[in-house]
C-alpha cells in the first residue's frame, strides 16, 4: 500500500559533503567546520570557497577567487533596466528572483560540467551582489551603480548600497552572509535541486530557489518575525499581545519551531551576539527588548515540545541595526545562500544525478464519460 509523505518529511534524496546539522543537539557545521567560528574568523568568499571547493583556500586561491568575483560585479545594461523599471512597490525578493531569471535566458543549451560551472561561480557571486545593492539603491531613490570591490566582499555589498560602512557593520554583514549560506536542503535548496535535476542551468535552479524563499514559512519568517516585534511595539505589551495572540488566538510564534531542530538554533548564538552589539538607536534598543522578552514566554510555552528560538527571530534585528529596511530581509538571506544552493547543485548533478520525479497517488473521480458543450 503506497504511502505520501507530506512535507517530505524524512525523505532524503541526495548524500552531501556540505552541512552536517544535528538537531537534537543544535550543532551546524560546513564542510565539518562548526558555523559560528567560521562567522567569527572567516569571510564569505572563504567560506564560499571551502563549500564550492572543498577546502578553506590558500591566500592565493582566496585572493585569485576574489579578483574573479571582483571582476564579474557589471551588470549587463539589459539588467539594470529590469531593476530600473522595477514597480515601486514591487517586492525586492521578486525583482531579484526576475533579475537571475533574465540572466539565464543568455544560457542557451547549458551543459553542466566541471569547467562550465567552475567558470561561472565568481560570475554569479559578482552579479548577484550588483543585483541586490542595486535593488536597494533603486528602492532608496539612488542612481543604479556597478559595485567597486573593496576589501572584501561584504564590505563591497555594504558600499554599494550606503556608499560608506564602519568595521563592525561589515564584520556582522560578513558573519551573516555565512550563518545563512547553507542549511542542508531546505524548501529553496530542494527547488533549486529539482530544478537541476533536469540538466537546466544554474540561474534557472536559482530562480527556482529564490521562488521558494520567498515564503514567511521559509526565508520570509526574519521580515514577518521583526513585523510581530513592531506590531507588540512596547516591551511592556509583550505579555499580554503573547497571551492573547498565542496562548488564546493559537496564531503561530514567528521566528520560533523548525523542521529539523527540536532546540535552539546554533547559529542564533552569533545573530544575538550582534544584536547586542550593534544596537543603537532607542527604537532598535526597544525592538531587542521586546524581542528578549517574547523568548523568554516562547521557551517556556513551547520548549518541552521541542520548539525553539529559529534563527530568524533575531536576524531581522541584525540587518536593521546594519542599516537595511523591513523590505530587504529576505533578499539579503537570499543573498547569503546563493554559494550554498550552487554547492548543492553542482553536488547533485556531478556525482548523483538523476531526474528528481516522484509520485502522486490518485484520489479523483474514476473514468468519466465526456460530454462536449458546444
Ligand atoms: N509557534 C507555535 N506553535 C508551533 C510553532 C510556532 N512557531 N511551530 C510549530 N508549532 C507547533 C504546531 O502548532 C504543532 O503543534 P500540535 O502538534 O499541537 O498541532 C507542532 O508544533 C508541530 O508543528 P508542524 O507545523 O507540524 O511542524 P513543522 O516541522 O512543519 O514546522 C515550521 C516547522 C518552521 C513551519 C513551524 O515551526 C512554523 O510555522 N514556525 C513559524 C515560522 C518560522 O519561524 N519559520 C522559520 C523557519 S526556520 C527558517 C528556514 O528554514 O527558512
Amino acid at each position: 500500500m503506497e504511502e505520501i509523505s507530506p512535507g517530505l518529511e524524512n525523505v532524503y534524496i541526495k548524500y552531501t559533503n556540505l552541512t552536517f546539522i544535528d538537531g537534537n543537539k543544535g550543532i551546524m557545521r560546513y564542510r565539518g567546520y562548526d558555523v559560528n567560528e567560521l562567522a567569527e574568523k572567516s569571510s564569505f568568499e572563504e567560506v564560499s570557497y571551502l563549500m564550492l571547493f572543498g577546502n578553506i583556500p590558500s591566500l592565493d586561491e582566496l585572493n585569485d577567487f576574489k579578483n574573479k568575483i571582483s571582476e564579474n560585479l557589471a551588470l549587463p545594461q539589459y539588467i539594470h533596466d529590469i531593476i530600473k523599471n522595477a514597480p515601486e512597490n514591487a517586492d525586492a525578493l521578486g525583482i531579484m528572483q526576475t533579475a537571475l531569471s533574465a540572466l539565464s535566458e543568455t544560457y542557451v543549451n547549458y551543459q553542466w560540467n566541471e569547467k562550465n560551472d567552475l567558470k561561472l561561480i565568481p560570475k554569479i557571486l559578482g552579479n548577484t551582489l550588483s543585483i541586490v545593492s542595486n535593488i536597494y539603491r533603486i528602492k532608496s531613490k539612488l542612481p543604479i551603480k556597478d559595485p567597486v570591490f573593496d576589501k572584501n566582499y561584504a564590505t563591497t555589498f555594504l558600499k554599494a548600497c550606503f556608499g560608506m560602512v564602519g568595521e563592525e557593520r561589515a564584520r556582522a554583514m560578513d558573519s551573516a552572509l555565512i550563518l545563512y549560506m547553507d542549511h542542508e536542503i531546505p524548501a529553496s535548496t530542494t527547488a533549486a535541486i529539482v530544478t537541476a535535476s533536469s540538466l537546466s542551468d544554474m540561474y534557472s535552479s536559482l530562480t527556482s530557489a529564490i521562488a521558494a524563499l520567498r515564503g514567511p514559512l521559509h526565508g520570509g519568517a526574519a521580515e514577518s518575525a521583526y513585523k510581530q516585534f513592531e506590531e507588540i511595539g512596547n516591551p511592556d505589551n509583550v505579555e499580554s499581545w503573547f497571551n492573547k495572540n498565542i496562548l488564546q488566538d493559537k496564531k503561530r510564534l514567528v521566528g520560533f519551531g523548525h523542521r529539523v531542530y527540536r532546540t535552539y538554533d546554533p547559529r542564533l548564538k552569533s545573530f544575538k551576539k550582534y544584536a547586542d552589539k550593534l544596537v543603537e538607536t532607542e527604537n532598535q534598543k526597544k525592538m531587542l527588548e521586546i524581542a528578549k522578552k517574547l523568548e523568554e514566554l516562547g521557551v517556556k510555552a513551547f520548549g518541552s515540545k521541542g520548539i525553539y528560538t529559529n534563527t530568524d527571530f533575531y536576524s531581522g534585528l541584525v540587518f536593521n541595526e546594519i542599516g537595511f529596511p523591513l523590505y530587504m530581509f529576505t533578499t539579503l538571506f537570499g543573498l547569503s545562500r546563493i554559494s550554498g544552493i550552487l554547492s548543492h547543485i553542482i553536488e547533485y548533478v556531478e556525482t548523483q544525478e538523476r531526474l528528481i520525479r516522484p509520485r502522486a497517488i490518485y484520489k479523483g473521480p474514476g473514468e468519466r464519460k465526456y460530454t462536449q458543450i458546444h
